[in-house]
C-alpha cells in the first residue's frame, strides 16, 4: 500500500510502544487517534490503575479541554485533586512558574502515587514533566499533548525542562511519562501559526532519516495542515514511530538522538536573540533553521544544492517561514555566540546536524564557523 492510500485509510486508534534499552519497566505507549481524551481515564486505568491525579494546563487550554479531561479521568475511577492552569506561552518555562506548578501540586496533597496529568502543548509538558521528576522525588506523569509540535516530539521521549538565563531548555531532566495520549481532534482549535509550526516538526523526521516520508509529506502536508484526519494519525504515528526509535536506542542523547535537534541549532540562536517572544515560535525557528542546515550542507559539498531547495520549497509552499526575520547582518557575532553556547556545544566546537541528502541527516561536531557564518550572511541579506 502507498503511503498516500495508507493516509486515506488509516482513521482508527493507533498504539506506538516505546521499549527502552536500560530498562523495561519504564516502557510506556503512545495511543493516537481522534477523540482520545474522551478516553483517556480508560487508557489510563487499563495501564496504571485508578489513581488521584492532578492536571496541569495553561490558559488556552484549559478553558477548551479540562473539564472533558476531568470528566473522562473521573468517568473511569481515578480522582482530580487540583487543576493547575499556567499563562499560555513559553515565557512559563520558568523558574517562578515551576515554583508555583510544584506549590500547587504538593498544597492538593498530591503524594507520590499522585499521577501528573499534562494537558497541553510542549510548554505545558516540558514544565509538568520536569515538576513531575522532582516532586516528591518522583511522581508518575501522564503526556496528553494538545498541539501537533507535542504531539510528534515534545510528548515523548523524556525530554523536560524549562528555560534560564542561560538558554532554551538548559534546566530540565530525562524523565519518562508513563503513557502518551495524542489526540488529533484537539488539534482542530489550535491557531493555523501553531499547526505549521508543529508541522516543521513533522517535515523533520523525514529529512532525517526517511525520504519516502519527506516526499509524502510534499503530497499531503497541506491536508493535514488544514485538519484531514487520516492524514494526521498518520503522521504522527509515522513520527513517533521514528522518536520511540531513536529514544530506545539513545534516551540520554549521547549519539543518535541529536539528530532529531535537525535545524535547532540555528533556531535556538533566533529563539534566544528574539528573547522566545511571540515574534517567532520554535517550530518556525525550526523551519528556518532547516533550511540553513540544509543550505550549509550543500554550501560545503556534503548535500546536493537541489536538495537544500527542494527543502526549503516545501517548507515556503505550506507557508511557513524560511529566512529570519527581526534580525540583520549586525546580529551575526551575536548569533554565532549564541549558537556555540547551545547545549550541544562540546568543548568549543560548534555541533551541527547536517545532511547528505533529504533522508539522511548526520552530526557534524566540528563544523567550520566561517561556514557557518556565510549562511547566516547569506540568510540575513535583504
Ligand atoms: P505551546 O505549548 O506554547 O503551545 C502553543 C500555543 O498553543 C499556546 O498558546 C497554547 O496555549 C496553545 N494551544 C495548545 N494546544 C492548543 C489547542 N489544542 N487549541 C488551542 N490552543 C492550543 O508550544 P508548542 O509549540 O506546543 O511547544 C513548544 C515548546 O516545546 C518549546 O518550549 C520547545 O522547547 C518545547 N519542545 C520540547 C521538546 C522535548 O523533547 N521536550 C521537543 C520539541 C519542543
Ligand atoms: N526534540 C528533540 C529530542 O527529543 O531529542
Amino acid at each position: 500500500m502507498t503511503r498516500t492510500a495508507h493516509a486515506e485509510k488509516s482513521v482508527e486508534t493507533r498504539i506506538v510502544p516505546i521499549t527502552l534499552a536500560e530498562a523495561a519497566a519504564r516502557d510506556y505507549d503512545i495511543a493516537i487517534g481522534d477523540g482520545l481524551l474522551d478516553q483517556a481515564g480508560q487508557l489510563i486505568a487499563e495501564r496504571l490503575g485508578a489513581r488521584r491525579c492532578v492536571i496541569v494546563t495553561d490558559t488556552n487550554v484549559g478553558p477548551l479541554y479540562r473539564q472533558r479531561c476531568e470528566a473522562a479521568l473521573a468517568r473511569a475511577g481515578h480522582k482530580v485533586l487540583a487543576g493547575i492552569n499556567v499563562a499560555a506561552g513559553e515565557g512559563s518555562k520558568n523558574f517562578p512558574t515551576l515554583q508555583v506548578t510544584l506549590d500547587q501540586i504538593l498544597k492538593a496533597g498530591a503524594d507520590r502515587n499522585t499521577l501528573l496529568v499534562a494537558l497541553g502543548g510542549g510548554v505545558v509538558g516540558d514544565l509538568a514533566g520536569f515538576a513531575a521528576s522532582i516532586a516528591l522525588r518522583g511522581m508518575d506523569v501522564v503526556q496528553i499533548p494538545t498541539t501537533l509540535v507535542a504531539q510528534v516530539d515534545s510528548s515523548v521521549g523524556g525530554k523536560t525542562g524549562i528555560n534560564a538565563a542561560h538558554g532554551k531548555n538548559v534546566v530540565g531532566t530525562f524523565y519518562q511519562p508513563r503513557l502518551v495520549i495524542a489526540d488529533v481532534g484537539l488539534l482542530d482549535t489550535l491557531p493555523k501559526r501553531e499547526m505549521l509550526a508543529g508541522y516543521a516538526e513533522v517535515v523533520k523526521y523525514g529529512l532525517i532519516k526517511d525520504a519516502p516520508f519527506f516526499r509524502w509529506c510534499e503530497q499531503n502536508g497541506m491536508s493535514l495542515i488544514k485538519g484531514a484526519r487520516a492524514a494526521q494519525i498518520y503522521a504522527v504515528s509515522e513520527c513517533c514511530l521514528h522518536k520511540a526509535r531513536v529514544v530506545a536506542a539513545d534516551e540520554r542523547e549521547k549519539g543518535e538522538r541529536a539528530l532529531l535537534n535537525l535545524g535547532h541549532t540555528f533556531g535556538h540562536a533566533l529563539e534566544a536573540m528574539l528573547g522566545y517572544d511571540d515574534r517567532l515560535l520554535h517550530g518556525e525557528a525550526v523551519a528556518i533553521g532547516t533550511g540553513m542546515a540544509f543550505r550549509l550542507s550543500a554550501q560545503l559539498g556534503l548535500c546536493p544544492a537541489t536538495d537544500a531547495y527542494e527543502v526549503r520549497d516545501h517548507l515556503a509552499a505550506v507557508g511557513l517561514p524560511v529566512k529570519p526575520a527581526f534580525v540583520g547582518a549586525k546580529d551575526i557575532d551575536q548569533l554565532m555566540q549564541l549558537m556555540a553556547q547551545d547545549k550541544k556545544a562540546e568543548a568549543g566546537k560548534l555541533t551541527l546536524i547536517l545532511a547528505r541528502r533529504i533522508g539522511d541527516a548526520f552530526v557534524s561536531r566540528d563544523t567550520d564557523a566561517g561556514a557557518v557564518r556565510e549562511v547566516w550572511r547569506e540568510f540575513l541579506a535583504a
